[in-house]
């Protein structure tokens, strides 16, 4: 039971952009408030911001988080958000029928990301709203001062500029539960001149339209390419979501959900080189994965007859060791399409499907899936090389045949670490895997492998058991004598073996 590749640093397939390790912050449940920000916490800093959720921000290594939705934003009037906090108003959030009280926007969560060294991604509302609204977010946020909107920034206390650099035009458009819906000839329109006048504002900015929802829709293909037949020339990017679960007890498929992202991916991609193609553009344009996470969406399903409330507890869902493997399994699709996906989000970052969940006031904790994003983040950095295993076949329901192994591998040139990262899905056996080491790599060395597995597939964290599930030291693992790698892969595992 042996899977079989090659690493050889002159097999790259691109560089890893460190906004693949993106995580997403909606106005949603209790992401916000609560969350990352609980002033009755005894944590919190003068802002309100929980420093017990910082530091775990901080070790999840995150360098980008998208804000303020979602679903949410497509009602968000960001003026609301701005100003004395003690004037702002209580809102209805149409998304998840929520009370909205706006303690927490755009000066806030800004500040809060630039305390912590993370990138902003902001998304406007193209639901409700339109064109004179995203430009004069933008000349809230982005513009030096002599205007009335950079002038508004600078009289509620924010002098210099935020220089937010990357915009989303509006979020998820093609779905029917989306407030201010549109075909995707309406929301092409829409997108283009936005777009447009928000780069007038600062032309330095970076777009990202929206794709389909998912890639069930029944738009699907025809929206990717309408909509970029109307935007190509003004935005760089386009969007994917995609959430999975299991479903009736099919976890050998729940296992394979890597193998429908890299399809997703492969789909878009055809479909905007093929818009590309026929414009006889030189440029192309990349992807963002702004949505992507294990989500339990159908047991929400019977959640969904929302009471208004002010800060419930939405899809607060505990994740398992399965659901990290899975989530690696995610990360590794992920950087293997480094070539095109440049951007991607783990939605969301707390509470809110998250890897990191928190009590008001009280404690917080890492989830299972909290592990695989923080080693990723930490060693997977550098060059993606290009890995085709052969070995063991899994045959799923849903995806038909596919590997027990799946694996990426990244080189740092800077400090010429090499990163393994492997997931077995077999749920019964144990895999080996060999991996014979070419050219600048042969005669490296294991420096270690870190493992998350469990007997118990399901176990997962809790407040009153926080570390049950943490990666381990594996033992074994080394170079044999023809100079390659060997390890073994408990089943339902996620591996990070480093080599130097
Ligand atoms: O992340 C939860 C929700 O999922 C987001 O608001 C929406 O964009 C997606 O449907």
């Amino acid at each position: 039971h042996t899977a079989r590749f090659v690493i050889d640093p002159e097999f790259s397939v691109g560089d890893v952009d460190p906004r693949l390790y993106g995580t997403f912050v909606e106005h949603m449940g209790r992401c916000v408030y609560t969350g990352i920000h609980d002033p009755e916490h005894p944590t919190a800093d003068a802002a309100g911001f929980r420093g017990d959720v910082a530091d775990l921000v901080r070790e999840l290594g995150t360098g980008l988080v998208r804000y303020p939705g979602g679903n949410f934003v497509s009602g968000y009037h960001w003026e609301d958000g701005v100003g004395p906090v003690s004037e702002r108003p209580r809102r209805l959030d149409l998304a998840w029928r929520s009370i909205e009280t706006n303690h927490v926007g755009t000066n806030e969560f800004l500040g809060w990301a630039k305390q912590l060294g993370l990138d902003p991604m902001m998304a406007v509302n193209l639901g409700t709203r339109g064109i004179d609204a995203a430009r004069a977010l933008v000349e809230y946020c982005n513009h030096p001062g002599g205007t009335a909107w950079s002038d508004l920034r600078i009289k509620h206390g924010v002098s210099d500029p935020h220089g937010v650099k990357l915009w989303c035009l509006g979020n998820e458009m093609d779905g029917p539960w989306q407030t201010g819906h549109k075909s995707a000839t309406e929301y092409g329109r829409l997108a283009a001149e936005a777009g447009k006048a928000m780069r007038q504002v600062d032309p330095s900015i970076e777009l990202v339209a929206c794709g389909s929802s998912n890639s069930r829709m029944p738009t699907f293909g025809t929206w990717e390419r309408e909509v970029l037949e109307q935007t190509y020339d003004e935005v760089d990017y386009l969007s994917l979501h995609a959430y999975y679960e299991e479903f009736d007890g099919d976890r050998a498929s729940f296992l394979a959900s890597g193998a429908h992202m890299d399809q997703y991916i492969r789909d878009v991609v055809s479909t905007a080189d093929h818009v590309r193609a026929v414009r006889g553009a030189k440029k192309h344009i990349k992807l963002s994965f702004d949505e992507w996470n294990v989500w339990y969406a159908a047991r929400f399903v019977g959640e969904r007859n929302l009471e208004t409330a002010e800060t419930p507890r939405l899809i607060e869902d505990t994740y398992s060791v399965t659901d990290a493997a899975v989530v690696g399994s995610l990360l590794i699709t992920l950087l293997r399409n480094a070539d095109r996906v440049a951007v991607a989000c783990l939605a969301q970052l707390v509470n809110v499907i998250a890897p990191i969940r928190t009590e008001p006031g009280g404690a917080s904790w890492r989830q299972t899936i909290f592990h695989p994003f923080a080693q990723a983040a930490r060693f997977a950095g550098g060059r993606v090389l290009r890995t085709d295993v052969t070995g063991p076949r899994i045959e799923t329901p849903r995806y038909g045949d596919v590997s027990a192994l799946d694996t990426v591998v990244t080189h740092d040139e800077e400090t010429g670490g090499l990163t393994v990262l492997a997931v077995n899905r077999d749920q019964e056996q144990p895999l080996r895997i060999e991996a014979a080491l070419r050219g600048d790599v042969a005669g490296y060395r294991v420096v270690e492998h870190l493992v998350l597995a469990d007997e118990d597939h399901d176990a997962v964290n809790t407040e009153a058991q926080p570390d049950r599930v943490v990666p381990r030291q594996a033992s074994g693992t080394h170079i044999t004598t023809e100079g390659a790698l060997a390890a073994e892969l408990p089943p339902v595992s996620w591996n990070v073996i480093r080599l130097a």
